[in-house]
């Protein structure tokens, strides 16, 4: 038997990228690399970047900075780049960063243990980043490779339901290092999930840029709904959320599932990016702030706890000061539970960037504030309003004074009680919201 060898994983950005940390931490076990927390130790590091926002390069070379004297204190330790900024930049990589050994595009993660064998056996350095649209099943395998033990002690877990996006919003890499959508076989992801629970896991998140679009794999004839139904009947789980969903293709039918659905949280993600219809047509969102506003009505006419939340970009290539009113004026129509907002950042390849009306840097700062503030003020509003409610909480973890875990409504709850009670779901009387959390008792 092979001497037993260790991996540290660096993981930059969304969801996606954590889950696809999961999985290379899975598909690696399998291959006599254990996850580690110390670099120091590690024979092998894997940094996993993002693309979607700013300084993304920057962030990647200069940790990657940071990784040249454990390299010169240990000449056999491998070093590999995936996700994003691996996939748009591939090779170039490797000839800007001399101790950098593997380069991995977002559809390669199956191909890592071929890649670092070559490395650590022929000091082969090498660049993958070949999309497999034709041949999913080919880079959709890895996902499975999840080995039960390295679950153990998670309340929580993330499982993609689809790859990819087909909608180039104007401003957004995704379709360009992602590649286009890519459904997984339902069978598949119940198999995981399944799995899932046994290791313990009580709450599943089902991830994918756009859920709306879930189609089953080839030859499949399902959607989103059937699948969370399916979900839905799982023995042992006991709460399901999913994200993203794009508010163009939010059907009547997924919302209907939150009524049926017992398991389904009362939780939406549904990032508007702007309230100016002008904007939102220059972005290519596909939804005017009126059909958006209807479908903000109607899930909460279906489901009066729903909590909503959002991202918004602001200081988009022209956007004017009536167009970013338009935005203030949505988030205060809507009072979102949390919002994601993020300064305008141009990528390369897309539309948007080459739009000549680019917006100042200091005015995206200071819309950027006044929306943080706008927000604060609701978040806050919204979480007193919770003050002497009871609600559902799956306990996820502990820090040293008390217990953390989410309400139905993604809310983060803190309560007082043993340790031991992590992992399972109780009822808190809520004593206290502020503006990020709520505080309660169990009752
Ligand atoms: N600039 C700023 N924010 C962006 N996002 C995506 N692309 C950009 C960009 N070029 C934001 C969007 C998206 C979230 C994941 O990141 O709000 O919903
Ligand atoms: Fe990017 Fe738009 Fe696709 Fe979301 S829906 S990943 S913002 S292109």
């Amino acid at each position: 038997m092979d001497q037993e060898r260790y991996l540290f994983v660096e993981t930059q950005g969304c969801q996606m990228n954590d889950s696809d940390s999961e999985k290379i931490a899975g598909l690696l076990a399998g291959h006599n690399y254990m996850p580690t927390a110390d670099k120091e130790k590690a024979d092998l590091i894997i940094l996993n970047t993002c693309s979607v926002r700013n300084k993304a390069e920057h962030k990647v070379y200069s940790y990657l900075g940071t990784l040249r004297p454990y390299k010169e204190k240990k000449p056999e330790l491998i070093i590999g780049v995936g996700g994003c900024v691996a996939q748009q930049k591939g090779e170039s990589l490797l000839k800007r960063v001399p101790y950098l050994d593997i380069v991995f595009g977002t559809h390669n993660i199956h191909k890592l243990p071929e890649l670092i064998d070559n490395a650590r056996v022929r000091n082969e350095r090498a660049s993958e980043t070949r999309f497999y649209e034709g041949e999913p099943e080919i880079f959709l395998d890895p996902v499975l490779a999840r080995p039960a033990d390295l679950g153990t002690g998670k309340v929580t877990g993330l499982v993609t339901v689809m790859l990819g996006c087909d909608n180039f919003c104007s401003y957004c890499i995704v379709p360009y290092v992602r590649g286009r959508e890519i459904s997984r076989p339902s069978a598949d992801i119940i198999r995981e999930i399944e799995g899932l629970v046994e290791t313990g896991v009580k709450e599943v998140t089902l991830i994918g840029q756009n859920v709306n679009s879930y189609e089953g794999g080839v030859g499949e004839d399902t959607d989103f709904p059937s699948l969370l139904s399916e979900i839905n009947s799982i023995d042992g789980l006991k709460r399901i959320r999913f994200m993203t969903s794009h508010p163009k293709d939010l059907s009547e039918s997924l919302i209907d599932s939150f009524c049926s659905l017992s398991k389904l949280c009362e939780h939406t993600h549904l990032p508007v990016q702007s309230g100016s219809d002008i904007i939102l047509e220059r972005m290519n969102r596909g939804y005017s702030r009126d059909a958006y506003l209807k479908k903000v009505q109607a899930l909460r006419g279906k489901s009066p706890e729903m909590a909503i939340t959002s991202d918004i970009i602001v200081g988009f290539p022209g956007e004017t000061d009536a167009d970013f009113d338009d935005t203030m004026d949505m988030t205060e129509r809507v009072r979102y539970d949390a919002l994601f907002a993020f300064k305008y950042s141009p990528r390369p390849e897309t539309r948007a960037a080459g739009m000549t009306d680019q917006v100042p840097e200091d005015i995206k700062e200071r819309r950027l504030t006044a929306l943080f503030d706008k927000q604060r003020e609701i978040s806050l509003e919204k979480n007193r309003e919770y003050e002497g409610r009871i609600v559902e909480v799956l306990l996820e973890g502990r820090d040293p004074e008390r217990l953390s875990g989410k309400s139905r409504a993604f809310k983060t709850v803190y309560l007082k009680g043993d340790e031991r009670l992590v992992g399972e779901t109780v009822m808190a009387r809520i004593t206290k919201g502020s503006a990020n959390s709520l505080t309660g008792e169990i009752i």
